[in-house]
């Protein structure tokens, strides 16, 4: 796999260029930089023709992607286009979920197109859309761990460990009635003040409201399924990690998740460990001169990436 490959540190000097230039300092709510580093190295590996991104927040993971792929057509989808505060050329940004859009109007090549799934919706639901549109390059942002309740939606990582939904009935409950009332609330503003404008949105919004329901069912039918059509499974590394310095939340997280980087090879059904991709002492001036902050490097949650070949019976 000529596109999975281990970036060096001159690769991850040229990323900083770029990220240095990154339109928000702050990106709360988006992409941080251990899965900015991947994304952009992995893309401009790959090549892509075509990117879509879905869940698009202000935009920061869009300059990742057309920094990586000046020329490729970008698609957007995010239910909130208002807060969208960075837009690039040459991208359609749509309102609609992943499910409700028709791709063949975009004359896509399958073979040369990457979905980042970056929206905090189901793996399972998401598998499902995949299989049926037959995209074979996904990029996996939100991909929880199997052991833990840290999560909000069903990951890829669960998927491959046959783990089920994890979350406990009162965090389930909880997050439906929060989305309930979102619901509420969204819909009586917006009714009263766009009266007209908004009837004809009121089915697509439904849907958002709908599909953000966690009903949790048992999964391991989701597991084998993956299974049965994923040909590669990578976790992206981390950038580094760092051994002993204890002012740092995240760090007894990441020592924990250290040594479990998954790849799995579908003909050996084996996984791979992976490593951090540098020692913190290599990096460490890199990070500071930058004035990237520690925690944000430390911000990781094991994006994937997965090959499907849907063309298996
Ligand atoms: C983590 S943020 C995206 C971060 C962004 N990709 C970045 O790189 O900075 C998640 C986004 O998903 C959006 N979202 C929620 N439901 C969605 C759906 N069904 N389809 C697409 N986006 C959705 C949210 O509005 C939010 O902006």
């Amino acid at each position: 796999m000529e596109y999975i490959k281990k970036p060096t540190l001159e690769n991850f000097k040229i990323f900083l260029e770029i990220y240095k230039k990154r339109p928000f300092k702050n990106n709360d709510g988006g992409i941080k930089i251990a899965h900015a580093f991947s994304l952009f190295f992995f893309l401009k590996s790959f090549k892509p023709t075509t990117i879509i991104e879905s869940g698009v927040h202000k935009g920061g993971g869009t300059y990742i992607i057309r920094a990586a792929c000046p020329e490729a057509k970008i698609i957007c989808l995010e239910p909130n286009l208002e807060k969208i505060e960075y837009r690039v050329s040459n991208c359609e940004y749509l309102r609609e979920d992943f499910s409700l859009i028709n791709f063949d109007q975009f004359n896509i090549n399958k073979d040369k197109t990457v979905v980042f799934f970056d929206d905090h919706q189901d793996f399972s639901k998401r598998f499902y859309e995949i299989y049926h549109h037959k995209f074979k390059h996904i990029i996996f942002e939100d991909n929880f761990h199997e052991n833990n309740n840290l999560g909000d939606c069903y990951s890829p990582k669960q998927a491959m460990s046959n783990s089920e939904y994890q979350y406990t009935v009162k965090k389930r409950n909880l997050h439906n009635i929060k989305s309930f009332c979102l619901f509420v609330f969204d819909y009586l503003t917006k009714f009263i003040r766009f009266k007209d404008e908004y009837k004809i949105e009121h089915n697509l919004r439904y849907s958002y409201f709908k599909s953000n329901f966690k009903f949790f069912p048992k999964n391991n039918y989701i597991s084998k399924a993956v299974k049965k059509y994923i040909k590669l499974y990578y976790e992206f590394p981390q950038i580094t990690f760092i051994k002993s310095d204890s002012k740092y939340k995240k760090q007894k997280l990441n020592y924990f998740y250290k040594d479990e980087l998954k790849s799995f090879n579908l003909n050996t059904q084996n996984y791979f460990n992976k490593s951090i991709l540098f020692e913190y002492e290599e990096v460490k001036n890199l990070i500071l001169d930058n004035n990237i902050n520690l925690n944000e490097v430390l911000n990781y949650n094991f994006m994937c990436y997965c090959l499907f070949d849907f063309t298996k019976n």
